[in-house]
């Protein structure tokens, strides 16, 4: 990507301090990079770290930007954005991370009835905090080719990223990667919580638990075999791990999962209704 196309951050908390973390370590230029937010001292950890302009001015740095990343919290978005509607360039590009705000919404809010503005939606999830996430972008239909690589490269600084065609599918990918760390979370809770049942310290079942997730991530993501094959690898016949395997699935674990994916896409087509 160019790396001078001048980027407003509106919103410079976790999410957005990531992201231009990552811009910043893969070489994009600090001068064309400014982050607005309310809150000073967030501002200052901003310029300290990373050397990039910052204000309290959301609508001066729009003005200036030929891309805009939103990064605020889903419930301000629509009193963030209505100040920032005549403030944008005709060719801007508007990047919202927000969850669960559909892009009609945000074209309302910040063009109008009769404006088309070129928006692309982006779920992230968590490990962007370790430029480990997973991204999942829509773009509307009035983003150009150029526009849609440089969305990809200004969320690549932080992770993966894949294309939805549809925007209904946010719903899904947010069951998938969205929400997703925080069920590795909860298995990795349970897994420590029963090590220690069975006799481990604490500290030593949390480091073997959450060593062996990132192990088995790892492995799944540079083997060039299938994540079935690598189970079957590891699980001999009538041995230990086709014990507790086994015992998955006695207590319906795929389906435990289904619904579990099931529910998260039905408050995220909720939310979007609520905040929408
Ligand atoms: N964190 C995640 O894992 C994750 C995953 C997927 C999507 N997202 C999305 O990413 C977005 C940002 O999340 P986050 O975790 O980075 O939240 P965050 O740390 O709370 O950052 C949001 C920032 O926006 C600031 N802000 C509030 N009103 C503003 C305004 N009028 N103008 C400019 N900035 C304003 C907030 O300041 P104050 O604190 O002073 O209010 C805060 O510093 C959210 O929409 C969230 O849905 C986050």
């Amino acid at each position: 990507m160019s790396s001078t196309a001048k980027i407003a951050f509106i919103g410079a908390g976790n999410m957005a301090s990531s992201i231009i973390g990552g811009l910043i370590a893969n070489g994009y230029n600090k001068g064309a990079i400014i982050a607005c937010d309310p809150n000073p001292s967030a501002l200052e950890n901003l310029s300290s770290s990373f050397g990039i302009a910052t204000s309290t001015d959301n609508t001066a740095a729009v003005k200036q930007a030929t891309i805009v990343v939103l990064a605020v919290k889903p419930q301000v978005m629509q009193a963030v954005c209505e100040p920032l509607a005549s403030n944008l360039g005709d060719n801007s590009l508007v990047i919202s991370i927000a969850a669960g705000i559909a892009c009609s919404s945000l074209n309302l809010w910040l063009g109008g009835a009769n404006k088309a503005l070129a928006l692309v939606r982006c779920m992230p999830n968590t490990p962007a905090l370790v430029q480990a996430g997973a991204s999942a972008l829509f773009a509307n239909q009035q983003v150009s080719e150029q526009q849609k690589q440089q969305a990809e490269d200004i969320l690549k600084a932080v992770g993966i990223v894949d294309w939805v065609n549809d925007e209904q599918h946010m719903d899904a990918v947010t069951a998938v990667s969205g929400s997703g760390p925080a069920y590795f979370f909860l298995m990795i809770e349970a897994m420590v919580a029963a090590g220690v049942k069975q006799g481990l310290s604490s500290e030593t079942a949390a480091a073997l638990a959450k060593q062996t997730a990132f192990g088995a991530a790892k492995l799944a993501l540079q083997s060039d075999v299938d994540v079935d094959e690598l189970r079957r690898r590891v699980t001999s016949p009538n041995g230990t791990t086709a014990a507790a395997l086994a015992s998955f699935e006695n207590n319906q674990f795929t389906t435990v999962v289904e619904a579990a994916m099931q529910a998260c896409a039905e408050r995220s087509k909720e939310l979007a209704k609520e905040l929408g």
